[in-house]
C-alpha cells in the first residue's frame, strides 16, 4: 500500500493548525493597527505605501504598540472609501504568488498522449522531458508519482473502481464514473447526446424496447424484463436477450418510435449510468430504468423518468406505463422538457463535461499543488481581511468549475450572507464580461443569453457528488462561520 503524497500533504497541514490560531490573533492585532492608521491615509496610494513599507514585514512579529494605535486613530475618510482602499490592500497583499507557475511550468501528466485541446491551466501529456510528473496513468511506474486511475466501468465488476478501494490501493487520482472520484468520467456529454433532437411520432405497437445482450447481469435485470412482460407490457427486444426483433439498426432511430425504452444497467450502482440512459433521453422515449439507485438525480425534469429500484416496483411502473400509454396528454407532459428544456440540476450536471476531463485531471492536479503551498507560512501570513472601526471586509476567490483561475471577491461583515455572496459573486464575473465552461458546448436552445445564473456555491476541493447535491452552508450563520474560519475561502461556483 502506497501513501499518495497528497494524504501526506494533508498530513503536514494538520501539523500546521496548531499555529493557526496563534497567528490569526497577531494577524487580528495587525489589523486593528492598520485599519487605524487608514483612517489617516488621504488615499490608496499612501495606504499601499504604507502597507507594504509596515504591514507585511511585521504582520506575524507580534509588535504592537498601544502608543501607535493611539496616534493614529482619527481622519475624515467615508465608510465606501475606507472599504475601498481595504480591497485595493487585499488584493495586493494576498496576493502571495505561489512557487509553481503553471505558465512556466505546466502540469505534466505521463502514460498517455495528450487527448484534448485547450484547458484553463497549462498541462502536457505525454512522455515528456526531464521534467518529474505531477501524475501518471498506470500505477506505480513513477516511485511517490501519484498513480491516476481511469475508468468507466461498473465497481460492481472492477471493485478497485470504487474510490475508497481505489485509495486504498495508493491510487493518488480516481476517475471514474462515481461522482465521488477525483475526477468523475461520465457517459453524459451535450456533444455525445444530442439531447434536445425534437420528439417523433410513436408509431410502434410495442410499448417499449429494450437492446439488452448480456443476460447474466449481476442485478436483477432480466427478472424485471420478464415481470414487465407478465404485467401485460409488449416489449420488443433487439438485443440477445429475449430477442424478437432484428438487432441490425440504428439504436437511437429506433428508440424514437417507441413510447418507452428499458434503460437497465448491467449493475445497480450510485452515477454509474451509462449511454442506455442518455440515448433514452435523445430518441424522446420515457427511460424506464433498472440501475443507479440515485437514476432520478441524472433526471431532465421531475418525473419524466420511471424506476424500477427492486423488483417489488415493477407492478407499479407497469401500471404507470399503462396509463401514459393511453393517455397522450400525460404521456406529453412526462416528455415536457423536450419541449421545455430540462432542469437547472440537469444542466449543472451534464455541463461538468462541458470541460474535457483530462483538463479537469489537471485542474484537479494543479489545485493540489498550490493547496499544498497554501500550507506554507507566507500564505498564513496573508491577511485575507481588514477592520475599520465599523466594519471588517472579507477576502475571497471564486473561480467557475471547470477553470483553475480564481476572481476576488469582497464581503462585508454587516453582510456576510448567502445572498450578498451570490450577488457579489454575479457583479464579479459580469463585470469580467464572463462567458461560462458550458456556453458553446450546449444544444443552442440552452444557451441563454447573456445573463449569468448562479446554480451551486461550494469549497473548492468538494467532490462533485457533495457540490452538486450533498453540500450547502446550512444558513447565514454557517456561511459567516465558513468564512471566518477559512480565511482567503476559495469557492467554486457553477453557473447555469
Ligand atoms: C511611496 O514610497 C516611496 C518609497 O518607498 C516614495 O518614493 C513615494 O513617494 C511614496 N508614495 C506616496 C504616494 O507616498
Ligand atoms: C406536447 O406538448 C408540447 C408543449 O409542452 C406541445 O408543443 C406539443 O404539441 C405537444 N404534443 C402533443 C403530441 O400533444
Ligand atoms: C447586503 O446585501 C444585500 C444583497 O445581498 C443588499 O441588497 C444590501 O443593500 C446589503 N446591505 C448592506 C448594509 O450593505
Amino acid at each position: 500500500m502506497k501513501n499518495s503524497p497528497w494524504s501526506q500533504a494533508n498530513q503536514r497541514r494538520k501539523r500546521w493548525s496548531f499555529l493557526l490560531p496563534l497567528a490569526v490573533a497577531m494577524v487580528f492585532c495587525a489589523e486593528i493597527l492598520f485599519m487605524s492608521r487608514l483612517d489617516m491615509a488621504k488615499n490608496a496610494d499612501v495606504v499601499e505605501n504604507w502597507t507594504t513599507s509596515f504591514f507585511r514585514p511585521r504582520s506575524l512579529d507580534g509588535d504592537v504598540s498601544v502608543d501607535v494605535v493611539r496616534d493614529v486613530v482619527g481622519g475624515g475618510r467615508t465608510v465606501e472609501e475606507e472599504v475601498s482602499a481595504c480591497e485595493e490592500w487585499l488584493e495586493k497583499e494576498d496576493a502571495v504568488p505561489y512557487a509553481r507557475d503553471f505558465d512556466k511550468e505546466p502540469v505534466l501528466v505521463t502514460g498517455k498522449p495528450k487527448d484534448f485541446s485547450s484547458c484553463s491551466v497549462p498541462c502536457e501529456f505525454g512522455h515528456s522531458s526531464n521534467r518529474k510528473a505531477d501524475a501518471t496513468f498506470g500505477y506505480g511506474l513513477e516511485g511517490d508519482v501519484p498513480s491516476i486511475l481511469r475508468s468507466m466501468e461498473s465497481s460492481h465488476y472492477y471493485s478497485e473502481n470504487d474510490p475508497d478501494v481505489a485509495r486504498r490501493k495508493g491510487f493518488g487520482v480516481v476517475m471514474t464514473t462515481s461522482l465521488l472520484s477525483d475526477v468523475p468520467v461520465g457517459y453524459f456529454s451535450w456533444a455525445e447526446y444530442d439531447i434536445m433532437a425534437p420528439v417523433q411520432p410513436k408509431t410502434e405497437e410495442a410499448l417499449a424496447a429494450a437492446f439488452i445482450s448480456n443476460c447474466g447481469a449481476r442485478n436483477f435485470r432480466l427478472q424485471a424484463l420478464e415481470m414487465l412482460e407478465q404485467s401485460g407490457i409488449k416489449i420488443d427486444s433487439y438485443g440477445g436477450c429475449h430477442n424478437n426483433r432484428n438487432g441490425n439498426v440504428d439504436k437511437v432511430e429506433t428508440l424514437k418510435r417507441y413510447k418507452f425504452s428499458l434503460a437497465f444497467e448491467n449493475s445497480n450502482e450510485e452515477d454509474y449510468v451509462t449511454e442506455k440512459f442518455f440515448q433514452s433521453l435523445v430518441a424522446g422515449t420515457i427511460p424506464v430504468v433498472v440501475g443507479a439507485p440515485n437514476i432520478l438525480e441524472f433526471a431532465p425534469s421531475p418525473g419524466s423518468v420511471l424506476h424500477i429500484k427492486e423488483s417489488k416496483d415493477v407492478e407499479l411502473v407497469a401500471a404507470t406505463m399503462k396509463h401514459l400509454a393511453a393517455n397522450p396528454d400525460a404521456f406529453n407532459q412526462t416528455l415536457r422538457w423536450k419541449y421545455e428544456g430540462p432542469s437547472d440540476s440537469f444542466k449543472a450536471l451534464v455541463d461538468m463535461a462541458a470541460v474535457h476531463s483530462s483538463c479537469r485531471l489537471c485542474i484537479f492536479i494543479a489545485t493540489n499543488i498550490h493547496k499544498k503551498e497554501e500550507a506554507n507560512e507566507k500564505f498564513h501570513k496573508r491577511p485575507c481581511s481588514c477592520s475599520s472601526n465599523s466594519e471588517t471586509t472579507y477576502h475571497l476567490f471564486v473561480r467557475e468549475r471547470g477553470r483553475f483561475k480564481t476572481e476576488s471577491i469582497f464581503l462585508r461583515s454587516g453582510n456576510l450572507t448567502l445572498k450578498a455572496l451570490e450577488l457579489a459573486v454575479l457583479e464579479k464575473f459580469k463585470s469580467l464580461n464572463h462567458v461560462p465552461v458550458w456556453k458553446n458546448e450546449r444544444p443552442p436552445s440552452l444557451r441563454g443569453g447573456t445573463e449569468l445564473k448562479v446554480y451551486k456555491i461550494y469549497p473548492v476541493g468538494l467532490t462533485q457528488r457533495q457540490g452538486l447535491y450533498n453540500f450547502r452552508f446550512k444558513d447565514d450563520l454557517e456561511f459567516e462561520k465558513y468564512i471566518k474560519e477559512n480565511p482567503c475561502a476559495k469557492l467554486e461556483v457553477v453557473f447555469v
